[in-house]
């Protein structure tokens, strides 16, 4: 007869590679039933958007089938972020706030910012994208809602757009085109604010923001409007891109914003016969991970497809998804999901 201790024994001995812990001192084995050779339990995983949920799920069926003698391991993966207090406002919950910024403009944010949303949808999770850059709204047009006029269903909530399988809201949506926006300080605070309780987010896992380049008083106010868990920085290999970057990572280590990586983006150009053109310099993203002591995220090749999907309302990590660019871009965000989680998992333990 297999006992629910022999169970947790066996998944005792396998350890999530982010984490670092094995599953049962996580906490991440629930509802374990034995019923003759036939066990079950549930598998809580620390992520929605888990890129090692197939391995852990492997692991732990082998662990428990080789260590007990089981016969059958049915295991129900389900998601919750440990201890991680979701931010509640009203009806809508966000898991965690992913804010895209650069020291410097035309780095590639707005294209990172929404392919990395989508990219965190297609791994399962519930995604919203909110397009702050109040300089230049970019991510309408580049999802290809810019014709789109929220509205309310029932009076109350508005309704955020719908595209690519996330929902959507832009400050683009509430101006004219070609007008430029002179919202500041507190005007912007509660427009931020209101973007976050007015809409029908719903419950999210993740929200992304796309916020304007730069470092000045309106990203300053923009980040602290904020309940931003976790910034990640997009610069090109350039020395005056990584400079910018470097001031942008200051930003928000003083506004005690955790800055969960560098994306390096542009990196080079790879040529018909193979080789690699590095336009922009080479390893300046590297070098600022560095520098500034955060985890460096990936470097994401120059693509063609971006520049004409950019125009066309299209995303690489679905038109293109086996590009390198593409490919390159869903590791990125399996390594955002997994450093959330991490935290989360850090903030519990210090609690
Ligand atoms: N990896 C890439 N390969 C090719 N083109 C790219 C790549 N990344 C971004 N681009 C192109 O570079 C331009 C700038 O990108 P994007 O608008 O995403 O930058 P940004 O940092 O958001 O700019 P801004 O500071 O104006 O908000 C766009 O035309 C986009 O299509
Ligand atoms: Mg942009």
């Amino acid at each position: 007869m297999i006992t629910t201790e022999q169970v947790l024994q066996a998944l005792s001995n396998v350890i999530d590679p982010d984490l670092h812990k094995d599953l049962v001192s996580l906490q991440m084995i629930e509802d374990i039933h034995v019923d003759g050779e036939k066990v079950s339990f549930t598998l809580v995983l620390t992520t929605p958007a888990c890129p090692l949920r197939t391995q852990l799920e492997r692991d732990a069926r082998e662990a428990v089938m080789t260590q007990t003698g089981a016969k059958e391991v049915n295991i129900k993966t389900i998601s919750r972020t440990p201890g991680a207090k979701p931010l509640s406002l009203g009806d809508n919950q966000f898991g965690h706030v992913i804010a895209v910024g650069s020291g410097k403009g035309g780095v590639g944010k707005s294209t990172v910012a929404s392919n990395l949303a989508i990219s965190l949808a297609q791994q399962g999770a519930n995604v919203g994208l909110m397009d702050a850059d109040i300089y230049g709204p970019n991510i309408p047009r580049m999802l290809g809602i810019d014709e789109f006029h929220p509205a309310s269903k029932d009076g109350q909530k508005i309704q955020p757009a719908i595209a690519h399988g996330i929902k959507v809201v832009s400050i683009g949506f509430f101006v004219q085109e070609g007008q430029p926006l002179i919202w500041r300080g507190p005007l912007l605070h509660s427009a931020i604010q209101q973007f976050l309780s007015d809409f029908d987010w719903g419950c999210l896992d993740y929200l992304v923001v796309d916020l304007p380049p730069g470092t000045g008083d309106v990203q300053l106010s923009l980040a602290q409007s904020l309940p931003i868990s976790g910034a990640v920085l997009v610069t090109t290999p350039q020395a005056v891109a990584v400079d910018d970057a470097y001031r942008a990572t200051s930003m928000f280590e003083k506004l005690g914003v955790p800055v969960l990586g560098i994306i390096e983006n542009m990196a080079f150009l790879e040529l018909p016969d193979g080789s690699r053109m590095t336009l922009f310099g080479e390893g300046g993203g590297k070098a600022l991970a560095e520098r500034s002591g955060v985890p460096f995220l990936g470097s994401i090749p120059f693509d063609q497809q971006i520049v004409q999907n950019g125009d066309r309302g299209l995303l690489i990590v679905e038109n293109h998804a086996e590009s390198p660019a593409a490919q390159a871009i869903h590791t990125i965000s399996r390594k955002v999901a997994a450093e959330l989680s991490k935290q989360a998992y850090a903030r519990v333990q210090g609690e």
